[in-house]
């Protein structure tokens, strides 16, 4: 297989209802991040319908990859390798991904780089952190011609990776289908994982959207809720959460549930009267393709706008609460916050408080990589390509493909 040190990597996203290509090189310096969203097609029915989004995958999937190398001024001739997300997702949405990327990496005789969405999540911060991204390749210090480079490329020259330290560094995975605590650890060649706390029930993005679709809210949810919050009284609505640890004292498991509130705001919606006003909402926001905030916000009385803000508070003030506990318990060395979810305002606001309060450092992405995008898968597969570790022509989608070692319980 030719060989390339450019440090060029396509990456490519399909996994749910975000058509992504981007062009990554080092696995940090983002040339092109382009995503085709099918959120307004979705928005019609409420959520994602998973044969609407893989028709519409395969619909976008040349044009935007097209488009990614256009934007980074880059031949397809000059790409290192293909990454590709073989799961978790929707497996129709991931095949169209994986097929594409297959083909173009065989087509062009490069490398096929399977990488876990979970672990892209984590990578589109730890792109950000200096410390992380390896040096440039270059043909002087190491040469993929050579007869002699079978090694893998880390074993022969220095990554530029922190070095491998006890102190593990604590990942929440926070988005629409995921809510995830997870150990990160650099051994040196590869990161690996260990799964120390998940959601027993619905994502927190998921809780995000039923609320907001209870509420009369279009979808998704997530970015609604947090902007009408600052409208409200965060604790006009004392929510409350049950501790789940289905954990030893040894090895507790830092797990979340998040049906229950969503439960509570059903009834809370019903012991209150609101119903009627909340279909006049649903009914106005039907007539109006893309309301701005002041429009939303005027459709909104007060006690709708405090429920929003309790239910923000709380379900913030719940992640936080775990993924401190889970910090101090594995004496972490740093917080990092990725997914959907990270986006939220109050969320970054408030994890930045706490942990400067405690000495800990908390990382969060570019707000442009909290949400699905192909530039974190190109970045999670780097060390891969340094490491030579590839997929082969049999990579299939694995809907339930689980990061790192399994969770106690
Ligand atoms: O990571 P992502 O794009 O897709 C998944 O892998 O699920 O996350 C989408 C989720 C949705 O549930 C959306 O409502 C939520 O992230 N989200 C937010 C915000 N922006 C997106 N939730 C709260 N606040 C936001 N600003
Ligand atoms: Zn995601």
């Amino acid at each position: 297989m030719p060989k390339n040190t450019s440090g060029l990597i396509l990456g490519i996203e399909s996994s749910c209802d975000e058509t992504a290509a981007a062009v990554v090189r080092d696995g940090r310096e983002v040339l092109s991040n382009v995503v085709a969203s099918q959120m307004e097609m979705h928005a019609l029915y409420g959520g994602v319908v998973p044969e609407l989004a893989s028709r519409e995958h395969l619909r976008n999937i040349v044009p935007v990859v097209r488009e990614a190398l256009r934007q980074a001024g880059v031949r397809a001739e000059e790409l290192a390798a293909v990454a590709v997300t073989s799961g978790p997702g929707l497996a129709g949405a991931l095949l169209v991904g994986i097929s594409f990327a297959k083909a173009y990496a065989f087509g062009l005789g490069r490398p096929l780089i399977a990488v876990n969405h979970l672990e892209g999540h984590i990578h589109a911060v730890l792109m950000q952190r200096k410390t992380v991204g390896a040096p440039r390749l270059d043909s002087e210090t190491w040469d993929w011609t050579s007869e002699e480079t079978t090694k893998p490329m880390s074993q022969t020259r220095d990554m530029g990776h922190p070095t491998p330290t006890d102190h593990p560094l604590l990942a929440l995975v926070v988005s629409g289908g995921h809510t995830h605590l997870y150990l990160a650890r650099w051994n040196g060649l590869a990161w690996s994982y260990r799964n120390v706390g998940r959601t027993v029930d619905d994502a927190a993005g998921e809780a995000y959207d039923k609320v907001a679709k209870l509420l009369g809210l279009g979808y998704p949810g997530g970015p609604w809720i947090d902007r009408l919050s600052s409208f409200g009284n965060p604790k006009a609505v004392p929510f409350r959460f049950a501790g789940i640890n289905r954990g030893t004292t040894e090895a507790p498991s830092f797990d979340f549930s998040f049906s229950g509130i969503k439960t509570a705001v059903l009834r809370y919606v019903q012991t209150h009267g609101m119903h009627d006003a909340i279909e006049r909402r649903r009914a106005a926001l039907s007539r109006i393709p893309n309301p701005d905030l002041d429009t939303i916000q005027a459709l909104c009385d007060a006690e709708a706008l405090d429920l929003i803000a309790s239910f923000q508070g709380a379900v913030v003030g719940n992640l936080l609460r775990q993924t401190l506990a889970a910090a101090a318990f594995y004496h972490a060395s740093g917080i990092v916050v990725s997914g959907g979810v990270a986006a939220n305002r109050e969320l970054r606001r408030r994890f930045a408080e706490e942990a400067a309060a405690r000495g800990l450092d908390v990382q969060f992405p570019a707000p442009a990589l909290s949400t699905d995008n192909a530039a974190m898968i190109a970045a999670a597969a780097w060390p891969r390509l340094l490491a030579g570790d590839f997929a082969d022509g049999t990579l299939n989608a694995s809907p339930q493909l689980r990061l790192g070692s399994a969770p106690v319980g």
